[in-house]
């Protein structure tokens, strides 16, 4: 069969090992999608940068745009991440019926709608597993395992970063600035870390989870927010007296508001929780989330929720979704026929 091409729009902490695991499984992957994965061009800021010595020179652009619009490709995959100019870059694409691999949970969060709309203009297919919890299988089993049941609420840790830092001013005392300088050396932090620390990178992912788990459109704007910079050593000092830790926890629960209205709320905050709870255990960089629904009862993911080659993990198993869906003329699940149900103010939930 023809090689499936491949445009990929960025290669920094993610991207470059989303290169080097295509170079490495290349024939594994040919083996399993039954045709080569080709990758065409590379897009990114400064083509000087120091990179990988194994990229070919010749794959760099700057020229996204240029690159998106080729008619030789079939799946673009965007790990650059911020709202524009990746919104319009992965609008074009959808609208000319590529499949598109995204990471960028803050254009998902901000603006999915239009992203979605695209894709059903274009009949194309969008995929983000990525987005949300690094490595974690757990888009795919909201959107198509627990299709059939109603999920009722869904918790849990889905920033790397912060989750690094806690655990290390819980663990070792550590201050604040020094664990976040490590977190960023180690790739977690978004390139803006504000993202991370303020919980908007936690609030993007939970409107997300909220969008798949209730099959509504719950956008970043939606959710409660409050960051973690204000737990301090004293804090954390506090919460180990009382046998607890501090997490920053996201919450999304589906429920009736005060007038009888199906609804949902979304919070992201920093939470005392006691040892014993499950939640307590995630350290470094970890993510974990249960999600409870009525006919499953409890379900926990847990795994690296951060960093270059778990999220690349992520990935490649959309590349090969995609182009083993590209093949055999097969469509991914969409959710652009999703409704919008009210947001309950938190203090209802
Ligand atoms: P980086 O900052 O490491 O890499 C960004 C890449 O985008 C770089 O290669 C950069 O080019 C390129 N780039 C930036 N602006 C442009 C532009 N205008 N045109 C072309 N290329 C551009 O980010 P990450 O790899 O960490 O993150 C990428 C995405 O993945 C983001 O959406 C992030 O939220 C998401 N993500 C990240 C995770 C992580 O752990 N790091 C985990 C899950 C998701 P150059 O190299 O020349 O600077
Ligand atoms: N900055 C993010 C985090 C990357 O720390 O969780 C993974 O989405």
């Amino acid at each position: 069969k023809p090689a499936v091409r491949l445009a990929l729009l960025g290669c920094g902490t993610v991207g470059s090992e989303v290169v080097r695991l295509l170079h490495e499984q290349s024939e594994d992957l040919t083996a399993r999608i039954g045709a080569p994965l080709e990758l065409v061009g590379i897009a990114v800021r400064r083509p000087g940068r120091q990179r990988d010595s194994d990229i070919d020179p010749a794959l760099f652009t700057t020229d996204a745009l240029g690159l998106v619009k080729r008619d030789d490709v079939d799946v673009v995959i965007e790990v650059v991440g911020g709202i524009e100019p990746a919104r319009s870059w992965l609008t074009e694409s959808l609208k000319a019926g590529k499949s598109v691999v995204t990471a960028n949970k803050a254009l998902l969060a901000e603006d999915g709608a239009t992203l979605h709309d695209a894709a059903a203009e274009g009949g194309a297919d969008l995929y983000y597993e990525a987005a949300v919890a690094g490595a974690i299988p757990l888009l795919r089993p909201l959107r198509e395992s627990l299709h059939g049941d109603r999920v009722t609420r869904v918790t849990g840790i889905v920033n790397g970063t912060t989750n690094f830092i806690l655990s290390s001013m819980d663990a070792t005392g550590a201050g604040f600035g020094e664990a976040l300088d490590e977190a960023t050396e180690l790739g977690y932090a978004e390139a803006d870390p504000t993202a991370d620390v303020e919980g908007f990178d936690a609030a993007a992912k939970a409107a997300i989870l909220a969008s798949l788990a209730f099959h509504t459109r719950v956008t970043a704007a939606d959710v409660f927010r409050e960051g973690m910079t204000g737990v301090t050593a004293a804090d954390m000092a506090s919460a180990k007296e009382m046998g607890c830790t501090i997490k920053l926890l996201c919450i999304a629960q589906r429920g009736e508001d005060s007038a009888g209205t199906d609804s949902v709320s979304v919070r992201v905050h920093p939470a005392m929780i006691p040892r014993s709870h499950p939640l307590a255990g995630v350290g470094d960089a970890f993510n974990a989330v249960f999600v409870e629904a009525e006919a499953a009862g409890q379900l926990m993911f847990y795994g690296r929720g951060a960093g270059g080659t778990p999220t690349a993990s992520a990935v490649l198993g959309d590349i090969v979704a995609a182009a083993r869906n590209r093949l055999s003329g097969t469509r991914a699940p969409s959710e652009s026929s999703y409704a919008h149900l009210p947001i309950r103010p938190i203090g209802e939930s």
